[in-house]
Protein backbone atom coordinates (compact mmCIF):
# COMPACT_ATOMS: atom_id res chain seq x y z
CA UNK A 1 0.00 0.00 0.00
CA UNK A 2 2.82 2.34 0.96
CA UNK A 3 4.26 1.97 -2.45
CA UNK A 4 0.54 2.51 -4.29
CA UNK A 5 0.52 5.77 -6.58
CA UNK A 6 -2.95 4.59 -8.37
CA UNK A 7 -4.41 8.25 -7.34
CA UNK A 8 -3.11 11.97 -7.28
CA UNK A 9 -3.26 11.74 -3.11
CA UNK A 10 -0.21 10.26 -2.87
CA UNK A 11 1.76 12.43 -4.52
CA UNK A 12 0.61 15.42 -2.21
CA UNK A 13 1.06 13.45 1.16
CA UNK A 14 3.61 12.33 3.75
CA UNK A 15 2.60 9.10 4.41
CA UNK A 16 0.10 6.45 3.51
CA UNK A 17 -1.99 5.70 6.65
CA UNK A 18 -2.69 2.11 6.11
CA UNK A 19 -4.32 1.30 9.61
CA UNK A 20 -4.34 0.09 13.37
CA UNK A 21 -5.04 -2.12 15.98
CA UNK A 22 -5.62 -5.40 16.02
CA UNK A 23 -5.90 -7.07 13.01
CA UNK A 24 -8.06 -9.72 14.37
CA UNK A 25 -10.50 -7.22 15.93
CA UNK A 26 -14.31 -7.90 16.24
CA UNK A 27 -14.76 -4.17 14.93
CA UNK A 28 -13.57 -2.32 12.27
CA UNK A 29 -13.86 1.74 12.40
CA UNK A 30 -13.58 3.00 9.21
CA UNK A 31 -13.37 7.34 8.48
CA UNK A 32 -12.98 9.34 6.05
CA UNK A 33 -9.43 10.41 5.38
CA UNK A 34 -6.32 10.85 7.46
CA UNK A 35 -5.72 14.77 8.71
CA UNK A 36 -2.51 16.39 8.91
CA UNK A 37 -1.53 14.69 12.23
CA UNK A 38 -2.45 11.58 10.87
CA UNK A 39 -0.11 12.26 7.53
CA UNK A 40 2.58 12.95 10.03
CA UNK A 41 2.99 9.75 12.36
CA UNK A 42 1.47 7.43 9.57
CA UNK A 43 -1.35 6.45 12.26
CA UNK A 44 -5.49 6.80 11.54
CA UNK A 45 -6.84 9.26 14.32
CA UNK A 46 -4.05 10.43 16.37
CA UNK A 47 -5.17 14.14 16.14
CA UNK A 48 -8.29 15.96 17.88
CA UNK A 49 -10.82 14.25 16.31
CA UNK A 50 -8.89 10.93 17.30
CA UNK A 51 -8.93 11.84 21.05
CA UNK A 52 -12.49 11.98 20.76
CA UNK A 53 -12.38 8.07 19.17
CA UNK A 54 -10.13 7.32 22.03
CA UNK A 55 -12.83 8.98 24.92
CA UNK A 56 -15.52 7.50 23.33
CA UNK A 57 -13.73 4.18 23.40
CA UNK A 58 -12.67 4.49 26.97
CA UNK A 59 -16.21 5.38 28.04
CA UNK A 60 -17.09 1.48 26.79
CA UNK A 61 -14.02 0.32 28.36
CA UNK A 62 -12.37 -1.03 25.06
CA UNK A 63 -9.35 -0.30 24.06
CA UNK A 64 -8.05 1.04 21.05
CA UNK A 65 -5.09 -1.50 20.31
CA UNK A 66 -9.08 -3.93 20.43
CA UNK A 67 -10.33 -2.39 17.91
CA UNK A 68 -9.22 -1.89 14.51
CA UNK A 69 -8.76 1.87 12.34
CA UNK A 70 -8.36 2.74 9.54
CA UNK A 71 -10.23 5.48 6.67
CA UNK A 72 -12.21 5.04 3.34
CA UNK A 73 -8.94 6.74 1.96
CA UNK A 74 -5.32 6.02 3.08
CA UNK A 75 -4.01 9.08 1.85
CA UNK A 76 -4.76 12.46 3.13
CA UNK A 77 -6.59 14.95 0.39
CA UNK A 78 -4.72 18.99 0.23
CA UNK A 79 -5.91 20.67 2.93
CA UNK A 80 -7.66 17.80 4.49
CA UNK A 81 -10.71 18.42 1.59
CA UNK A 82 -13.07 16.21 1.18
CA UNK A 83 -12.02 12.71 -1.23
CA UNK A 84 -13.45 13.31 -4.39
CA UNK A 85 -15.54 10.04 -6.07
CA UNK A 86 -12.85 8.69 -8.19
CA UNK A 87 -10.26 8.55 -4.92
CA UNK A 88 -12.95 6.93 -3.08
CA UNK A 89 -13.72 4.37 -5.33
CA UNK A 90 -9.65 3.81 -6.14
CA UNK A 91 -8.39 3.23 -2.75
CA UNK A 92 -11.42 0.84 -2.00
CA UNK A 93 -9.19 -2.19 -3.30
CA UNK A 94 -7.16 -1.39 0.23
CA UNK A 95 -10.59 -1.22 2.13
CA UNK A 96 -12.13 -4.20 0.93
CA UNK A 97 -8.47 -6.45 1.51
CA UNK A 98 -8.11 -5.07 5.17
CA UNK A 99 -12.04 -5.87 5.71
CA UNK A 100 -11.55 -9.62 4.21
CA UNK A 101 -8.68 -10.18 6.42
CA UNK A 102 -9.53 -8.80 9.25
CA UNK A 103 -13.17 -10.55 8.91
CA UNK A 104 -14.59 -8.32 11.70
CA UNK A 105 -18.05 -9.25 13.41
CA UNK A 106 -19.02 -5.27 13.02
CA UNK A 107 -18.54 -2.41 10.42
CA UNK A 108 -18.73 0.71 12.14
CA UNK A 109 -18.36 3.83 9.68
CA UNK A 110 -17.57 7.27 11.14
CA UNK A 111 -18.94 10.19 8.99
CA UNK A 112 -20.93 10.58 5.59
CA UNK A 113 -18.14 9.32 3.07
CA UNK A 114 -17.98 6.23 4.94
CA UNK A 115 -21.60 5.44 5.46
CA UNK A 116 -22.02 6.26 1.45
CA UNK A 117 -19.10 4.22 0.33
CA UNK A 118 -21.12 1.08 1.60
CA UNK A 119 -25.06 2.37 1.12
CA UNK A 120 -24.76 5.30 -1.61
CA UNK A 121 -28.16 6.65 -1.02
CA UNK A 122 -28.23 6.25 2.86
CA UNK A 123 -28.44 9.20 5.04
CA UNK A 124 -26.57 9.56 7.59
CA UNK A 125 -28.92 11.68 10.01
CA UNK A 126 -31.46 8.93 9.04
CA UNK A 127 -29.53 5.95 9.93
CA UNK A 128 -27.12 6.88 12.53
CA UNK A 129 -27.04 4.88 15.23
CA UNK A 130 -29.33 1.89 13.30
CA UNK A 131 -27.78 -1.62 13.14
CA UNK A 132 -28.33 -3.40 10.35
CA UNK A 133 -26.96 -6.46 7.63
CA UNK A 134 -25.74 -5.05 4.69
CA UNK A 135 -24.28 -6.93 1.65
CA UNK A 136 -21.05 -6.54 0.42
CA UNK A 137 -19.99 -6.78 -2.98
CA UNK A 138 -16.84 -9.83 -2.94
CA UNK A 139 -17.31 -10.22 0.86
CA UNK A 140 -20.81 -11.05 1.82
CA UNK A 141 -23.07 -10.35 4.70
CA UNK A 142 -21.77 -8.22 7.45
CA UNK A 143 -22.90 -6.66 10.36
CA UNK A 144 -23.21 -2.52 9.84
CA UNK A 145 -23.90 0.71 12.66
CA UNK A 146 -23.06 3.76 10.75
CA UNK A 147 -21.99 6.59 13.00
CA UNK A 148 -21.86 10.19 12.91
CA UNK A 149 -17.66 11.54 12.05
CA UNK A 150 -16.04 12.42 15.30
CA UNK A 151 -14.54 15.74 13.95
CA UNK A 152 -18.71 16.60 13.55
CA UNK A 153 -19.06 15.81 16.98
CA UNK A 154 -15.94 18.09 17.99
CA UNK A 155 -17.79 21.12 16.48
CA UNK A 156 -21.43 20.61 17.23
CA UNK A 157 -23.15 20.25 20.10
CA UNK A 158 -25.96 18.36 19.44
CA UNK A 159 -24.45 16.06 16.74
CA UNK A 160 -21.47 15.14 19.30
CA UNK A 161 -24.83 13.88 21.93
CA UNK A 162 -25.89 11.95 19.76
CA UNK A 163 -22.68 10.26 18.76
CA UNK A 164 -22.32 9.32 21.86
CA UNK A 165 -25.49 8.09 22.20
CA UNK A 166 -25.01 5.81 19.14
CA UNK A 167 -21.82 4.75 20.68
CA UNK A 168 -22.56 3.31 24.04
CA UNK A 169 -24.81 0.82 21.95
CA UNK A 170 -21.27 -1.10 20.73
CA UNK A 171 -21.31 -3.11 23.93
CA UNK A 172 -24.77 -4.32 23.64
CA UNK A 173 -24.64 -4.62 20.01
CA UNK A 174 -21.31 -7.16 20.63
CA UNK A 175 -23.28 -8.91 22.94
CA UNK A 176 -26.00 -9.45 20.64
CA UNK A 177 -23.99 -10.56 18.01
CA UNK A 178 -22.01 -13.19 20.64
CA UNK A 179 -25.89 -14.63 21.61
CA UNK A 180 -26.28 -14.84 18.02
CA UNK A 181 -23.51 -17.14 16.99
N1 LIG B 1 -10.49 11.92 10.37
C1 LIG B 1 -10.64 10.74 9.73
O1 LIG B 1 -11.66 10.48 9.11
N2 LIG B 1 -9.67 9.87 9.81
C2 LIG B 1 -8.55 10.07 10.50
O2 LIG B 1 -7.70 9.21 10.52
C3 LIG B 1 -8.44 11.30 11.18
C4 LIG B 1 -9.40 12.20 11.10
Amino acid sequence: MSQCTKCPLRAGCQRVVFGSGNPEAKIIFIGEAPGKKEDELGIPFVGSTGRILDKMLAEIAIKRGDVYLTNICKCRPPENRDPLPTEIQTCSTWLEKQIQIINPEIIVTLGRYALNYFLPQAKISQVHGDISEINIEKIGKMKFFPLHHPAAARINRQTRALFTQDFQKIPTILKQIKKEQ
